[in-house]
């Protein structure tokens, strides 16, 4: 079975809506960790949007799992990466317009400036990861630049809108998937599983992780609304 790490950016998103202390991702992780997540992801972005400095460094003191730092490959963000020592850091494309990471890295395009990046946080002890859309090209380049791990964006498989659609990049995923492999790299998967479409990726076996936010973070809501409200009328009552 894939391991599951759950990504808790959006928790910090409410947190900062109030820009309070409320709710805390670091809880959160623990929690995931509780209920068996065997990883916790955080994508510290270059507008601090949701995840912030201080949560990474009281993740990587906490987290009893594997911590995953996504990020930029930026001067800033590998200079925290090699303070912070996250057990991996996958390096994904960042636009400060961008709801979420739009696409995978070019790294095709950005081949020759990732090539020091990954040697600095291999000399630091960190596992790379490399978030790439699900084709050759970049599976291939992410094998030259010795990643240890490729992340294969699943965003367009998971927004299919037809089944015709969804098998094709199905199709395309299982081809990474096992392309990856076969080059040695280790397979993450991740964007926009849900509890619908895990079913198709389930039985993946090169895949080894599946990274997990949105829909395990608005499920969380949802789940416990019953219960916050019930704890807040016993309050009121008194
Ligand atoms: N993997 C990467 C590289 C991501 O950027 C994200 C989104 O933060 C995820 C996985 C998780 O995607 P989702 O929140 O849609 O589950």
């Amino acid at each position: 079975m894939a391991r599951v790490a759950i990504n808790v950016d959006h928790v910090a998103t409410v947190r900062q809506a109030r820009l309070a202390g409320e709710p805390d991702p670091v809880t959160a992780a623990a929690l995931a960790e509780l209920a068996g997540a065997q990883g916790i992801v955080v994508h510290l972005r270059e507008d601090r949007r949701h995840i912030q400095d201080r949560d990474v460094e009281v993740l990587r003191r906490t987290v009893k799992t594997k911590l995953n730092l996504e990020m930029a490959a930026t001067d800033e963000m590998i200079r925290i990466a090699l303070a912070i020592k996250p057990d991996v850091v996958t390096l994904v494309p960042e636009k400060r317009q961008e709801l979420t990471t739009e696409g995978g890295l070019d790294v095709m395009l950005y081949e020759d400036s990732l090539r020091a990046p990954i040697k600095m946080l291999h000399d630091g002890g960190i596992a790379v990861s490399l978030f790439i859309n699900p084709d050759p090209k970049p599976i291939k380049t992410a094998h030259r630049l010795e990643a240890d791990y490729v992340e294969i964006h699943t965003g367009s498989f998971a927004e299919a809108r037809t089944f015709s659609k969804r098998q094709e990049e199905f199709d395309r995923v299982v081809t990474s998937a096992r392309l990856a492999r076969k080059l040695g790299l280790g397979v993450h998967a991740g964007h926009g599983i849900d509890y619908q479409n895990v079913f198709w990726l389930r039985g993946l076996a090169e895949i080894e992780e599946f990274s997990i936010g949105h829909a395990v973070i608005a499920r969380a809501v949802l789940v416990g609304m019953e219960r916050a409200v019930r704890e807040m009328i016993e309050l009121v009552k008194g």
